[in-house]
């Protein structure tokens, strides 16, 4: 049953401030969100789009010991570039907080306290792994050990990913802290749990009953396998000196976990926003909440976050949880650690003033319903032929011939028009407009972007074929008045353009609105873009300029070229022999704090084989000391695998995994190139015991 709601509560997933943004990122829920929250507004709802950076949590802990810096540094910087990334990409939100704020963590803390006082939470004393020379209890998946089940030696405390056997810490088999690489030892602590399992019943009613026809299937199909799984409690707290404070007198080095305080981001968010207005938009049930995210926070957002406000009691809940799939990249995920992405800031760099084409071409292939995959070649497919061949061509054509035939002023509609055909057309035409608009706003309010924006673009295509039925290049010699009447229709269809395209294009709205002088109050309805393009019929002597500038520029292929090399480049196994002969010129001065974060060990060659269509790659399997690990080394063409087993080598250990001919390279071997390119290993002259270390 849809309900009248007075305002809308549009938030989009608080990112992570320990890296750059990607297109990933803006596909998943950034440029969904920043299309639904304009079409609000030109409806004139009343809406607030709120998001932030979200900065506590074990990954950025440890992101900032890899860095060394103290964790507030480390976000300041994340957060900084993320905040001015959205902003130079024209993500409109009214607020970009983060979760460092004063105000998130005095909110936080009162969300946890009102629960706490109600008698909810479960307080429990268990055995955690802890790391003693780190000084830390470990995260699950900060924990890697043998598989009970398959044997594999690098399963993670949470999951084996080897057998997909989901485990718990305590399961594996010579468990080891991946931060320092020692055994952690079991310690007692005490930790706040949040009974889900006691909402199951409620989640039941509310959301597989209440929503199993206005949420998304994905989304829903998520939900559903979740709650009939079973629920279980969950510890919101943790043993960490990073993140907000848990606001109890016994509680000193525990603060709240960060998915608990996360989503709360968005209410204090709120609140510095609005003031003290902020309630209505999160306690008024007139009010709508929509949570935009991708597909891996589906459960938090569409179970937990909706039981804590349950619990809490006095807050609305999400009306919608729109969450969109994966986005890969030339077939392949993107992966942050293996260089394989676009970065926003850098497209930006690379492509000024294309912000536009950008929005364009990952609302065509949004992974709505399921993933899909960005490519360069599609990328220029999509504006060559689609912005710059249909929209762009249709509005410049317009603006030439009424320049060319009436002296740059839009001619008004002439009385009468005798031509039959003409106005059988025009019917024709109008229709199809009015059927497109409708079926446009249909798709924005029911969160299906794609066809928005595909029936957006079909207003452009009726245009055009309004030009070719119509022909008026060929009627001006004889027929004036059938020539205004197209034009003026034509107009009409350009400016209902420069509104319609406003949620997925905004530069080009602008740039349109510009050009044809024409701005209309459109704080109505938005199905009425087109009535409110009937202004143009009483507006005179609009005026267009006397040489239109062109709404879009193809982009050559060199530029896509540039995108392909650079993505090749980045992701080159780094050990590939060096064809050059000259010496290297010697790179920049680096600290001794540089050095340090190089951990580099001996190991010992376990087995060695060729990589099936590589000539350059063999695959071993070395023991490190702290663990058997298999590395990808592009000397097959300088040693045979036979001659390496048994041998010692010298490696690059905490290099970010990444993968090569669909195997995970788990460090670096290191060698020396000849100057005629042959490749050494680097050995030491003494037999060393695997895991020593280098400095
Ligand atoms: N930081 C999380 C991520 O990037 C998303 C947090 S959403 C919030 O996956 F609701 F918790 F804020
Ligand atoms: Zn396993």
């Amino acid at each position: 049953m849809p309900k009248n709601f007075k305002r809308t509560t549009v938030t989009a997933a608080l990112p992570y401030a320990n890296g750059p943004l990607h297109i990933g990122h803006i596909a998943g829920a950034y440029l969904p969100s920043d299309i639904y929250v304009r079409y609000l507004r030109l409806k004139g709802e009343d809406v607030i789009y709120v998001c932030g950076s979200d900065e506590h949590g074990v990954a950025i802990q440890i992101g900032a010991r890899k860095e060394g810096v103290p964790p507030k540094q480390f976000v300041d910087k994340y957060h900084e570039l993320m905040k001015n990334t959205f902003e130079a990409f024209g993500i409109s939100f009214d607020i970009y907080s983060r979760t460092t704020h004063p105000v998130h963590y005095q909110t936080a803390q009162e969300f946890f306290t009102t629960i706490h006082q109600s008698g909810i939470f479960r307080e429990e004393v268990s055995e955690q792994y802890y790391d003693e020379q780190e000084g830390l209890f470990l995260a699950d998946r900060y924990i890697v050990g043998t598989c009970p089940v398959c044997g594999y030696d690098r399963a993670y405390g949470d999951q084996c990913e080897k057998c997909g056997t989901s485990l718990s810490p305590k399961q594996l088999i010579n468990p080891r802290s991946t931060v320092s690489g020692n055994p952690p030892v079991l310690k007692p602590t005490r930790h706040w749990y949040f009974p889900l399992d006691e909402y199951e019943d409620w989640l039941r009613e509310w959301l597989l009953k209440g929503h199993a026809h206005d949420w998304k299937t994905n989304v829903y199909g998520q939900c559903k396998s979740w709650i009939e799984q079973g629920l279980q409690a969950r510890s919101i707290t943790r043993d960490m000196d990073w993140g907000v404070p848990v606001p109890l007198p016994d509680a000193k080095g525990k603060v709240l976990y960060v998915w608990f305080d996360a989503p709360i981001g968005y209410i204090s968010a709120t609140k510095e926003l609005k003031g003290s207005e902020w309630e209505k938009y999160w306690k008024d049930p007139d009010t709508r909440l929509i949570h935009f995210i991708g597909k891996d926070n589906i459960v938090f957002h569409c179970i937990i976050f909706p039981c804590m406000l349950k619990a809490e009691g006095s807050y609305i809940l999400p009306d919608n949880v729109p969450a969109n799939e994966f986005l890969n990249l030339e077939g392949d995920k993107i992966s942050t650690s293996r260089n394989h992405a676009v970065w926003l800031h850098e497209y930006l760099r690379d492509f000024p003033g294309r912000r536009d084409e950008l929005r364009y071409v990952l609302t065509s292939i949004a992974p709505e319903t399921k993933d899909s995959d960005f490519t360069w070649k599609d990328y220029q497919q999509r504006v060559n032929s689609e912005l710059v061949g249909i929209l762009g061509n249709f509005v410049n054509r317009v603006l030439v011939l009424i320049a060319k035939y009436f002296n740059h002023v839009v001619p008004a509609l002439p009385a009468i028009v005798a031509e039959q055909r003409i106005m059988q057309l025009w019917q024709n035409t109008e229709e199809e407009l009015n059927r497109t608009l409708a079926e446009m706003v249909k798709a924005l309010e029911e969160f299906r972007f794609r066809e928005a924006q595909f029936q957006m673009m079909n207003l452009a295509r009726a245009g055009n074929k309004w030009l070719a039925d119509t022909e008026p290049w060929k009627r001006y010699a004889d027929d004036k008045a059938v020539t205004a009447f197209i034009l003026h229709q034509a107009m009409r269809i350009v400016a209902t353009l420069g509104f319609a395209c406003e949620p997925f294009l905004p530069d080009t709205a602008k740039r349109i609105q510009r050009q044809i002088n024409f701005l209309s109050n459109a704080n109505n309805e938005a199905v009425s873009f087109w009535k409110n393009s009937r202004l143009l019929a009483l507006q005179q002597n609009i005026m267009v300029p006397e040489k239109a500038d062109l709404l879009f520029t193809p982009v050559p292929d060199e530029q896509i070229e540039t995108q392909l090399e650079r993505l090749k480049k980045k992701e080159k196994t780094m050990d590939e022999p060096n064809q050059q002969t000259k010496l290297k010129p010697l790179k920049p001065q680096i600290s001794i704090d540089d050095f340090a974060k190089l951990d580099i060990r001996i190991g010992k060659v376990i087995s060695a084989e060729r990589v099936e269509k590589s000539d350059k790659l063999l695959k071993l399997v070395v023991d490190t000391g702290i663990d058997k690990r298999t590395i990808l080394s592009g000397i097959a063409r300088h040693y045979s695998p036979e001659e390496l087993v048994g041998r010692q080598v010298t490696l690059l250990a905490n290099l970010a995994p990444r993968k090569m001919m669909g195997i995970e390279s788990q460090g670096m071997i290191l060698t020396a190139e000849n100057p005629d390119g042959t490749l050494r290993l680097i050995q030491s002259a003494d037999e060393i015991s695997p895991g020593a270390t280098i400095s």
